[in-house]
C-alpha cells in the first residue's frame, strides 16, 4: 500500500465513515445475496470506507472439511469481485490472513461473559443442531465478530436482521473496553438499506434462497444457462388469479420481483398488465411464457458475472495479488487500532 493510503486512513480529517462486513464462506453465493448484501456493498465502496472480509475463522467453529472450506474462500473473492467489488477501492481480505483481530479478540474474550453468550440466539440454535460439537469457539463466535469490527473501528455493519444481536453485543464489550481502558473503540450499529433492501424468495414458495439448502429452488451466481432455464421453468405457480387486479400470492410475487431486476420494465409492464387482466374465466397471464421469458433474462444477466468468477478463481497469480493487497490494506488499518488498545490495557512494553 502507498504512503498516501496510510496517511489518508490516519488522517484525523478523515471524513469516510468506516463500513465493515463478514461473508462466510459456506456454500455458493445465490441472488438472494446478490441483491440483498453483495448489490450495497458495490453502491457502499465510493461512499465509504469499506472492508469487506471472507470469515473463514468462524467457519472454523463447524469443523468444516478444510480443503472445501479453502476453495470456498477463493471462490467468494472471485464472486465478490466478479459482482462489481474493486480491490482497489475496498480492502477485500481473508480474516485469517489479519492475525491482529485474534489478539483483539483475546482481549475481548476478558470483557465477555459466559452468561450473556449463552443467552445469544445464534448460539442456542447451534447447541441444537450439532450437540456433539459445543464447542468454545462457538460460544465466543460474537467475540471474534465483534474483533472483526472493533479492529478497523468501523460504525456502520451492513448485515441482516440475524445479526442485530451479535451487532448489539459487539457495542457491548466496546463499552466495556471503553469504561475500563478508555475510550478507544467506536460503538458499531447495524445498517441496511430498509425499505430499499430486495428480498428474495425461493423458486418453490418455501421461505428464502439458501446457500446450502433446497438447491434446485435457488439461483446461485455460478449456475449454467441449462441449470438457470430448469430451475425458473419448474417455479412454483399456479392457475392464474381469480379477479382482475388480485393481489399476487408471495410465490407469484417473488416471479414479479425477479423480472423487475433483470428484465426491461416494459417487459414486466406487460406481464403486470396481463396479470391485472385475468380473472378465473378469462386468464390472460400465461405464467410458461413468463416464465421462459424470466429464464432468458435471468441467463443474460448472470453469464458475465459467473464468466468473470471463473476466470478470476482460475487465474491464481490474480487472485493471489488480490488476497495480497487486501490483507496489507486490512493489516495497515488494524494493527493502528491494536496499537491504540495496547497503549490503552497497558499491553505495551519496551
Ligand atoms: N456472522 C456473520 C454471518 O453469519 C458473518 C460475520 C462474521 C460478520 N464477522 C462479521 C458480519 C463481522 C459482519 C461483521 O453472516
Amino acid at each position: 500500500m502507498s504512503k498516501d493510503h496510510l496517511l489518508i486512513l490516519s488522517s484525523p480529517l478523515m471524513e469516510k465513515e468506516v463500513v465493515l462486513s463478514g461473508i462466510r464462506p459456506t456454500g455458493f453465493l445465490h441472488l438472494g445475496n446478490y441483491f440483498g448484501a453483495m448489490r450495497n456493498y458495490v453502491r457502499m465502496q465510493d461512499t465509504y470506507h469499506c472492508y469487506f472480509f471472507v470469515a473463514n475463522w468462524h467457519s472454523l467453529t463447524t469443523h468444516p472439511d478444510t480443503k472445501e472450506l479453502q476453495n470456498s474462500v477463493y471462490r467468494v473473492i472471485a464472486e465478490n469481485i466478479a459482482c462489481g467489488l474493486d480491490p482497489d477501492k475496498v480492502a477485500l481480505y481473508i480474516q485469517s490472513d489479519v492475525p491482529e483481530i485474534a489478539e483483539l479478540y483475546l482481549y475481548l474474550n476478558m470483557l465477555a461473559y459466559k452468561g450473556e453468550l449463552e443467552k445469544t440466539a445464534t448460539f442456542k440454535e447451534k447447541v441444537r443442531l450439532q450437540p456433539e460439537n459445543i464447542n468454545a469457539g462457538l460460544l465466543t463466535y460474537p467475540v471474534l465478530q465483534a474483533a472483526d469490527i472493533l479492529i478497523h473501528r468501523a460504525v456502520k455493519v451492513p448485515v441482516g436482521k440475524d445479526q442485530e444481536q451479535h451487532l448489539e453485543m459487539a457495542r457491548h464489550f466496546a463499552e466495556r473496553f471503553n469504561y475500563r481502558y478508555g475510550e478507544v473503540l467506536p460503538l458499531p450499529y447495524a445498517f441496511n438499506y430498509g425499505g430499499e433492501l430486495v428480498r428474495i424468495m425461493s423458486l418453490d414458495g418455501t421461505g428464502k434462497m439458501s446457500k446450502s439448502e433446497n438447491q434446485l429452488a435457488t439461483l446461485y451466481l455460478a449456475d449454467e444457462e441449462d441449470s438457470i432455464r430448469k430451475k425458473i421453468m419448474k417455479a412454483k405457480t399456479d392457475e392464474g388469479p381469480a379477479e382482475p387486479n388480485s393481489v399476487k400470492p408471495d410465490y407469484i410475487e417473488n416471479l414479479f420481483t425477479l423480472m423487475k431486476l433483470v428484465s426491461t420494465p416494459g417487459t414486466l409492464q406487460k406481464f403486470e398488465d396481463d396479470f391485472n387482466a385475468s380473472s378465473a374465466g378469462n386468464c390472460v397471464i400465461r405464467y410458461g411464457n413468463l416464465k421462459k421469458q424470466l429464464a432468458e433474462d435471468m441467463a443474460r444477466f448472470i453469464r458475465p458475472i459467473r464468466e468473470k468468477a471463473a476466470d478470476i478463481q482460475h487465474n491464481r497469480p490474480l487472485l493471489q495479488k488480490i488476497i495480497h493487497q487486501g490483507a496489507d490494506k486490512a493489516r495497515a488499518s488494524a494493527s493502528e487500532t491494536l496499537k491504540l488498545v495496547r497503549q490503552a490495557i497497558g499491553m505495551n512494553y519496551g
